[in-house]
Order: structure tokens, then sequence, then C-alpha cells
């Protein structure tokens, strides 16, 4: 079974647009835990609109799953990612005025910038995953940056999903299979959601975790967090 890793970004969002503490991002990440999501997911901006580097490290004690940090690896991201030392660091180019990320890694160009960074994290035992569009070049290209994993950028295969379900998957499926002759693990995230996630997960072999969060938080809004958690998981059976 692929691991649901809940993305708490928006529930910080929430948080910060009233100031104070509520909702507790805190709570939230225990609460969704105990609910049984297997991991807990940040993506720290340079702002600190969503979730701020403080959050990052209080929720360091409290994640009992897998702990995964998401952003791009600028000295500021490099030095809490290394002080917090989650299971899992996925690096991400996104620019700091971007609502959210919109492009994976051009590993080609970026190939020895990006081997330089990984061994930075590996050699503290943090698993790396770099953040990719489902280009199989993109994909061999990202087995020399020596990279654990890689997360698929689903945010096209959830827009192509209503309209061709097979056309929306098949770019997925091939960077998929090449992922696996180069033995990288492929993590997914962006945009999956409950209609279409199912359908990923039966389509892509060997997939070892999503990262969700701004459908699956939207969704706790008609039928609480506790519920929803259960239903992600069930598509991910
Ligand atoms: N993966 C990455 C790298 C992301 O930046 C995001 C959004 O922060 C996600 C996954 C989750 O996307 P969504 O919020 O659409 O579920």
């Amino acid at each position: 079974m692929a691991k649901l890793s809940v993305n708490i970004n928006k529930i910080a969002t929430l948080r910060n647009a009233r100031g104070g503490n509520i909702p507790d991002v805190i709570q939230a990440a225990q609460d969704i835990q105990s609910f049984g999501a297997q991991g807990i997911t940040v993506h720290p901006r340079p702002d600190e609109r969503h979730i701020r580097y403080e959050d990052v490290r209080e929720l360091k004690p409290i994640v009992t799953t897998e702990f995964n940090i998401e952003g791009n690896p600028t000295s500021q991201f490099m030095d809490l990612v290394l002080e917090v030392k989650p299971h899992q660091v996925t690096l991400v180019p996104d620019l700091p005025e971007a609502i959210t990320s919109d492009s994976g890694w051009d590993t080609i160009k970026h190939q020895k910038f990006l081997r330089k960074i990984i061994e930075i994290f590996q050699k503290q035992n943090i698993r790396v995953s770099i953040f990719l569009d489902p280009i199989v070049d993109m994909v061999s290209a990202a087995k020399d940056t020596g990279t654990n994993r890689i997360e698929l950028y689903t945010e096209n295969y959830a827009r192509k999903y209503h309209k061709n379900q097979n056309k929306a998957i098949e770019p997925y499926q091939q960077a998929a299979k090449k992922a696996q002759e180069l033995n990288l693990g492929i993590n997914a995230g962006h945009d999956l959601d409950l209609e279409n996630l199912a359908y990923f997960k039966q389509n892509i072999g060997h997939l070892l975790e999503v990262s969700i969060g701004h459908a699956l938080i939207s969704d706790s809004l008609y039928f609480g967090l506790e519920n929803v958690i259960g239903m992600y998981l069930s598509r991910l059976q």
C-alpha cells in the first residue's frame, strides 16, 4: 500500500489568516496521524505565509509517522532541514512568489547542483526525493543526481483525468517504468483528490507515497478530518 502523507500547510494558512493559534497545527498533525495517515508533509516557504519555520521545529518531536519537508533548497531551507532531520526531504524548484509548486526539476540542466545538495542531506541520513514532471529523460537524469526517490508532479494528470483517464496516466506510467528500471523510488503529489487518486494508484506500479494537501483539507470541511483520512486511505488500497 502506498503511504498517505498529509500536507498540513493549508491548516497553517487558515491559522495565519487570523493570527492566534486556531486551528492548532501541532494538534492537527497529531490527530491526522491518529486517524491513520502514515506521514506528515510541510512545505515552508521563505515568506512563511503557510507553515512557519518554528512550526517545523515544533512538529519534529510529535511526528511519529514519516516526516517529509519539501521546498526549494535555499541555504535557509537547508539549514532548517539539517537541523530538524526529517525522514525525507523533497526538493522542489518553486520560486518564492509561486502560489504553489508549478514545475519539476530540469535534472539535466541542474544535475551538478542537485548532486551536491543531495549528498549533503544523505550524509545526514535524510532520504531525498526530487519533484519531477513525468518526462522519461528527466527521470534518467535524476538517477545521476544520486536521489533516492522522485516525486511525480501530478497536476497535469489531475487536469486531464476527467477528459481521458488513459491519456492522463500514460506519461506517468512511462516515467514510473523508467524510475523502476533505475531503482528509484516513486512518490507522487499535487492536485490528487478523492476522484482521481484510486486510478492513479491502480495504474502506477510501486507507488510508495502520495502527499496530499489542498483537496484533502477542503474535503474535511464537508466530511470531517477523520472521515476524510479514511476515505483517502481506502483509495490507496
Ligand atoms: N507535492 C509538492 C511538491 C507540493 O508543492 C504540493 C503542494 O504544496 C503537494 C505535493 C501537494 O499538492 P496539493 O496541495 O495539491 O495536494
